[in-house]
């Protein structure tokens, strides 16, 4: 960021002081990109004082920090979604309530796992929700919203397992592609309810709708809403829109996005998640990485940093998902290439990255709409 903009030291969870340096750049517009004040309520804070957001307020962004709020929204609007559990037995999918920075979710197939997620969850102290373990393969699904307008954007697919081959704990994500060939368009179905069904509640939702989908053989159901764009997933659809980002995201915070368009472009996109060794369980913070330069000059390749620091002049890792080397090209075993081969040129010792993404990019699924 500091590359591209001036930096201000202002943590995202200080809500007056974020308020204060608002008014002193006279701050036209404030984009909020994680879910922590969101759901803290940071998106009002600023629009009671007459600034302008993108970003839900507090209400609305419960789609994301309760998981039971979420599925009492999706039941009365009507979206299809995992079943609740009324007891606790295997197969299924341990979550905690709020929000967990993407490692608030266990699978268990076994009984040993069940255990162990359970423990997991009550030591974040939250309530905890179990769902049925749903198979099939899933999608990213996303709107910019302005209360009543939606507008979609290109689909993607995450890599949420730590492991090639989909195996290891639950993370943030470990990768993405974008588009997902054959993915149905499910903005009408599984998020527009949604938008309408919170506006009926007088939260009107303002800002960027996630839906976690999975395509099961009985059809598409929801896993998770996030309020925010997905992370791994903005990097490899951001690049894909040929539209002026700024001025999208400007008129939804205005409530103005009918008749908006943006087009998708055919070229595919691809980003590795170049993480700490120890990922996501007890990630090495503080090593130096090298190489950054020599990736981002492979063509097409830009090099996002998600967990960096610059200490007395090194970069240095600061947390589990620490670069998302991203490349778009003219197919996915291009746009692969050039991601892994970037891949290759960065030395962060002991890091870890699946060697799997998009491999399977091009197999369209058989999908129940
Ligand atoms: N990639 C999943 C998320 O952003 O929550």
């Amino acid at each position: 960021m500091a590359a591209l903009a001036d930096c201000h030291p202002v943590r995202p969870e200080d809500a007056e002081g974020l308020l204060a340096l608002a008014r002193e750049l006279e701050i036209d517009l404030v984009v909020v990109g994680p879910e922590a004040p969101l759901v803290a309520g940071l998106a009002d804070h600023l629009r009671h004082a007459g600034i302008k957001v993108f970003g839900p307020g507090k209400e609305a962004a419960q789609i994301e920090g309760s998981k039971s709020f979420a599925k009492e929204v999706m039941a009365a609007a009507g979206v299809p979604h995992a079943g609740v559990l009324a007891v606790a037995r295997t197969p299924c999918v341990v979550k905690a309530d709020g929000i967990a920075a993407g490692k608030g979710v266990w699978i268990c197939e076994t009984q040993e796992e069940l255990d162990s997620a359970l423990r997991a969850a009550a030591a974040l102290g939250d309530h905890t929700v179990i769902e049925e373990l749903l198979s099939g393969p899933e999608l990213s699904v996303f709107a910019l919203v302005a209360g009543a307008d939606l507008l979609p954007l290109p689909s993607a697919r995450d890599y949420s397992r730590v492991g090639d081959g989909d195996t290891g704990p639950n993370t943030g994500g470990m990768g993405c592609f974008s588009p997902v060939p054959g993915a149905p368009d499910l903005v009408d179905s599984l998020l527009r309810p949604v938008v309408e069904e919170l506006a009926r509640r007088g939260a009107p939702f303002v800002g960027c709708l996630y839906g976690g989908a999975i395509l099961t053989d009985e059809g598409p159901r929801i896993l998770e809403y996030n309020c925010r764009f997905g992370d791994p997933e903005a990097q490899v659809i951001l690049p894909r829109l040929d539209a002026d980002l700024l001025d999208l995201l400007h008129q939804a915070a205005t409530g103005s996005l009918g008749g908006v368009a943006a087009a998708e472009l055919r070229e595919p996109c691809v980003s590795v998640v170049v993480a700490s060794g120890g990922y996501p369980e007890t990630p090495q913070v503080g090593r130096p990485i090298a190489g950054i330069e020599a990736a981002g000059a492979v063509g097409g390749v830009t090099v996002f940093h998600a967990g960096t620091a610059e200490e007395e002049g090194t970069l240095v890792a600061t947390g589990g998902r620490v670069l998302n080397v991203t490349a778009t090209g003219a197919d996915f075993a291009e746009a692969r290439r050039r991601a892994y081969s970037a891949v290759d040129l960065i030395h962060l010792e002991g890091s870890m990255h699946r060697t799997d993404i998009a491999l399977a990019a091009n197999d369209v699924e058989h999908v129940h709409a």
